[in-house]
C-alpha cells in the first residue's frame, strides 16, 4: 500500500474575531507560508489495528490506543473511522509535521486535523469531501477551543479567503486586487479557549455592552468585505485600527500586542490590529511594497519574535 500525504495551511483572521462566536461575520484568509503535513504509511509487520502516531514537533510518539479518548488526535482519527464506517484500521504509522506555531492564532490545531483527515481518508481509499473534512475538523476544534465559531476549520479546509457567519454556508471572497499584510508574533502563548471563556463570562455579566461592541465589529467585517471585493484595499488599514479599539474594549488585547500594533502604525503601516483569540499570539498590519521593510524592522525592534509577510488574493 503506498503512503499518502496531505497538507493544510495556517490561517489568520483579518476582521471579526470574538464577535464571530456571537453570530457576527468575520473574514479569515489562509496563510500558506506555514503548513501542517500528515503522512499515512502501511505498517505490514504490525497487527491490524496498531496505529503508531509520530509528531516529533511536539515530542509525541504513541500508539493510538494508549492516548486518552479526549486527545485531539484520537478524536480526529476516530472521526474518520466513524464517518467511513470502518470497523478496524489496518496497521499504520501516521506522521505529523507542522511549521505552524501552536496557540498563536494561526490555526495550528485545525490545520493538523484537516491534514490528517485528508491523508487518512485517501489512504483508506475514500477521500472525503471538503464539507465533511471541515465538519470533522470542527468536532476536534471543540476540544481545542471549547465553543469554536467554526471559522478556523472552514478557511483551512477551503484554502480561500472566507466571509464567515456561524451556522451559515461558507462564502469565499473574491479579492479584486491582491494586498499585503504582515503577521507579527508577540511570542506570548495564549490558548484561545481561555480568552473565549473570559469574554463569555464578561458578556453574561454585561450583555448590552458586549452586544453593542459585537455589532460594531460585525459592521467592520461587512464593510471590509466590500472593500476587498471592490479592490479598495487602501481603506483596510483604518478598518483594522477601528477593529483593534473594539477588541481592546472587550479586554482581549495585551501590552505586548498594543506595543506591536503601535510600532507598525508609527512605521507607516496603513493600520494594524491583534488577530485571533488575543492576549498574545499574533497581530497583523496592512502594508504596501514601500512600507513592508520599514514596518518589518519596526515590529522586530518592538519585540516581535517572527514576521510572516503574506499576499492576500494570489493563489
Ligand atoms: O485565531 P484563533 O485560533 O485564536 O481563533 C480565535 C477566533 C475566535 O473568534 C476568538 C474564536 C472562534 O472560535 O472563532
Amino acid at each position: 500500500m503506498p503512503a499518502f500525504s496531505a497538507s493544510a495551511p495556517g490561517k489568520i483572521i483579518l476582521f471579526g474575531e470574538h464577535a464571530v462566536v456571537y453570530g457576527r461575520p468575520a473574514i479569515a484568509v489562509p496563510v500558506r507560508q506555514v503548513q501542517a503535513k500528515a503522512i499515512v504509511m502501511a505498517n505490514p509487520l504490525a497487527a491490524t489495528g496498531n496505529v503508531l502516531i509520530q509528531a516529533p514537533d511536539v515530542g509525541l510518539e504513541a500508539y493510538l490506543d494508549d492516548l486518552p479518548a479526549d486527545h485531539p488526535l484520537v478524536c480526529v482519527i476516530r472521526g474518520v473511522i466513524k464517518t467511513l464506517e470502518i470497523g478496524r484500521l489496518p496497521a499504520l504509522t501516521l506522521r505529523i509535521n507542522s511549521t505552524i506555531p501552536v496557540a498563536a492564532g494561526l490555526g495550528s490545531g485545525a490545520a493538523v486535523s484537516v491534514a490528517i483527515i485528508r491523508a487518512l481518508s485517501a489512504f483508506l481509499g475514500h477521500p472525503l469531501s471538503e464539507n465533511t473534512i471541515s465538519s470533522l475538523a470542527y468536532e476536534v476544534e471543540k476540544i481545542h477551543h471549547g465553543t469554536p465559531s467554526g471559522i478556523d476549520n472552514s478557511v483551512i479546509t477551503y484554502e480561500k479567503p472566507v466571509f464567515y457567519i456561524r451556522d451559515r454556508a461558507i462564502e469565499t471572497l473574491r479579492v479584486r486586487y491582491p494586498f499585503t499584510i504582515l503577521i507579527g508574533d508577540s511570542g506570548v502563548s495564549s490558548p484561545t479557549a481561555a480568552v473565549v471563556r473570559d469574554v463569555q463570562r464578561a458578556w453574561l455579566a454585561e450583555p448590552e455592552y458586549y452586544e453593542r461592541i459585537f455589532d460594531s465589529i460585525g459592521k467592520i467585517a461587512q464593510t471590509s468585505r466590500q472593500v476587498i471585493e471592490n479592490g479598495k484595499s487602501a481603506s483596510l488599514g483604518s478598518l483594522m485600527n477601528e477593529n483593534h479599539v473594539l477588541l481592546q474594549a472587550i479586554g482581549v488585547s495585551s501590552p505586548e500586542l498594543d506595543r506591536l500594533v503601535e510600532a507598525a502604525r508609527s512605521a507607516g503601516a496603513a493600520g494594524a490590529k491583534l488577530s485571533g483569540g488575543g492576549r498574545g499570539g499574533n497581530m497583523i498590519a496592512a502594508v504596501t511594497r514601500d512600507t513592508t521593510s520599514t514596518v518589518t524592522h519596526a515590529l522586530l525592534g518592538a519585540g516581535a519574535k517572527r514576521i510572516i509577510t503574506t499576499e492576500i488574493g494570489t493563489s
